[in-house]
């Protein structure tokens, strides 16, 4: 009983959390309007009813992993609402700005970024139209209400969805002797939803940004911290088989072909044998039929140089490629989780 009415508070918390989302992404979609529209979709699109539909059951999924103790309730940074209001306010009053870059395919306000030269060409680019890419404080401070507004609230359920793997590989083993490394970490949200289920695991963030780690590590505070290092994920400063667990959440969609084989092969070369793989990113062509006129429109939207291929690209047989043996493959509304053992 005691349990059902901690799910269904969770389950209103969540309901709360996505309304703000849902209408602020419709904000700034009715602001957008007509601003680089792609042409029409060739391939089906769902109704926004369709989309809320499955949401929702993302969010009871979730509600009934925390009944059933899989994993903690979800639980963010303690911001005050008004830091909160003030970055949403930032984020609409930069809207004008990120349209016109939209308009204008203008993409390089990173490269003009001092740290942008030590940088690869391939990342020092203003993913999402977003001001001065991912290498920015500016940026970095805006990145976690800019992705939620853009999927409706549903970013962190996704993201909690690899938790659910873990939790099994976890069973009967003891935490404190065990590691998990998030590669392309970005402002820290997996690790501290990580954090809040193995207060004891030894976790450690990669991610090329200096200002995303930063804003990483606020969002861990009043947490036991987590190690988290500036490198390339595809040349990560760690030993060969030192990891128990590597994740990677929204990180493949952003690399050209021949760096996401890179990045597999040194996520392999970083994990135990029998070590865990979770990787989640975005859905690719045919994972739902019914929504892969999204997939198609969504690069044209908003600056993705290798969505397109992404999208194609034979994950699972570049992860076997690597040592990396799939165990099992899911989609959770607009991404896929695929978990992989390494041999
Ligand atoms: C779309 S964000 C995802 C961040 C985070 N995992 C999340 O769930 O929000 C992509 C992240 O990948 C990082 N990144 C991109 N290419 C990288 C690379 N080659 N090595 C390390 N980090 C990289 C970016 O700095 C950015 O933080």
């Amino acid at each position: 009983m005691a349990d059902n009415l901690g799910m269904a508070a969770h389950l209103a918390g969540q309901s709360l959390r996505l309304g703000w989302f849902l209408a602020l992404n419709r904000i700034v979609e009715q602001r957008s309007t007509g601003v680089a529209r792609p042409a029409k979709a060739t391939r089906p699109v769902p109704t926004l009813r369709a989309l809320l539909a499955d949401v929702g059951q993302l969010l009871l999924t979730d509600a009934m992993a925390v009944r059933d103790r899989l994993y903690p309730p979800m639980e963010e940074e303690a911001t005050s609402l008004l830091a909160h209001f003030a970055r949403v306010r930032e984020m609409l009053a930069e809207l004008p700005d990120a349209l016109d870059r939209r308009q204008s395919r203008n993409a390089s306000t990173a490269k003009a970024e001092p740290s942008a030269q030590a940088l690869p060409a391939y990342y020092a680019q203003d993913f999402h139209f977003q001001n001065g890419g991912y290498l920015t404080e500016a940026s970095a401070r805006l990145y976690d209400v800019q992705v939620e507004t853009l999927f409706m609230g549903a970013a962190a359920p996704m993201r909690r969805a690899a938790l659910r793997p873990i939790a099994e590989f976890m069973r009967g083993r003891d935490q404190r002797r065990m590691s998990l490394v998030d590669v392309a970490c970005g402002t820290g949200r997996f690790l501290r939803q990580a954090r809040l289920a193995y207060p004891a695991l030894k976790l450690t963030g990669i991610d090329l940004s200096r200002a995303y780690l930063d804003e990483a590590c606020r969002h861990m505070r009043g947490l036991r911290a987590a190690e988290l290092v500036s490198a390339p994920a595809e040349k990560m400063p760690l030993a060969d088989a030192s990891a128990d667990i590597v994740t990677s959440v929204f990180l493949f969609h952003e690399l050209p072909s021949d760096v996401r084989r890179q990045v597999a092969a040194e996520m392999a070369r970083i994990l135990k044998p029998g070590g865990l793989l979770v990787f989640l990113d975005s859905l690719q062509m045919g994972d739902r039929p019914q929504w892969d006129g999204i997939l198609e429109a969504f690069p044209a939207r908003f600056h993705e140089p290798y969505y397109r291929h992404y999208i194609g690209d034979d994950l699972e047989a570049m992860f076997v490629d690597c040592g990396l043996m799939p165990e099992m493959t899911s989609t959770v509304f607009l991404s896929k989780l695929i978990v992989c053992r390494k041999a």
